[in-house]
């Protein structure tokens, strides 16, 4: 593959109970992958095994790992805040965070058609390359702004909102998700 990758799948695996670590991990697999989105544009000829391979991760994270995720963030964090008093810098934070959600996804998934047509035919990347580097632009523009801006808005100051209690609780509901998804 063109880069190296760790816990691709879900973050399922993360050893920390703390929720704000889990979507922290979360954030790292994401970076990590939108690196290799950025490689399959940039190397001058990668063996059509490298294509395949590197689609079909992109194809299996972003069309799964990525909407749980996002789910986490438009589910259950705002649900565990629902009905108590927060400070109006969140409440516009969190709603910036959906609204971002709501342009990411549409984006995420033409890039989506784009890798699964190579992963199937990794021979046309020559091809599509034209169409290929706008879309991994703007997917990695979009995203990296996105986690920059919850990590710096709404992860700290959702942390500082609950107690071991609901963070135990938090992570509990992460995981069952996960588990329901098998
Ligand atoms: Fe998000
Ligand atoms: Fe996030």
């Amino acid at each position: 593959m063109l880069i190296k990758l760790t816990g691709t799948s879900t973050h399922s695996a993360d050893p920390s109970d703390d929720p704000m670590g889990l979507l922290l991990a979360c954030h790292g697999r994401i970076r990590q992958h939108l690196d290799l989105a950025q490689r399959l544009v940039d190397v001058a000829e990668p063996s059509a095994q490298d294509v395949s391979d590197s689609c079909s991760s992109l194809v299996r994270y972003f069309g799964r790992a990525l909407p749980l995720h996002i789910r986490d963030e438009d589910e259950l964090l705002i649900d565990m805040l629902r009905g108590r008093s927060i400070p109006p810098s969140l409440t516009e934070a969190l709603s910036v965070m959906c609204a971002e959600h709501a342009v990411i996804d549409p984006a995420i998934e033409s890039a989506i058609q784009l890798w699964r047509r190579l992963r199937d035919e990794p021979l046309l990347l020559s091809n599509l390359r034209d169409e290929l580097m706008p879309q991994t632009l703007l997917v990695s523009t979009l995203l990296r702004a996105h986690l920059d801006r919850e990590e710096r808005e709404v992860f700290p100051a959702v942390s500082l909102l609950l107690s071991d209690e609901e963070r135990k609780e938090l992570t509990q509901r992460m995981r069952q998700r996960r588990q329901a998804m098998g």
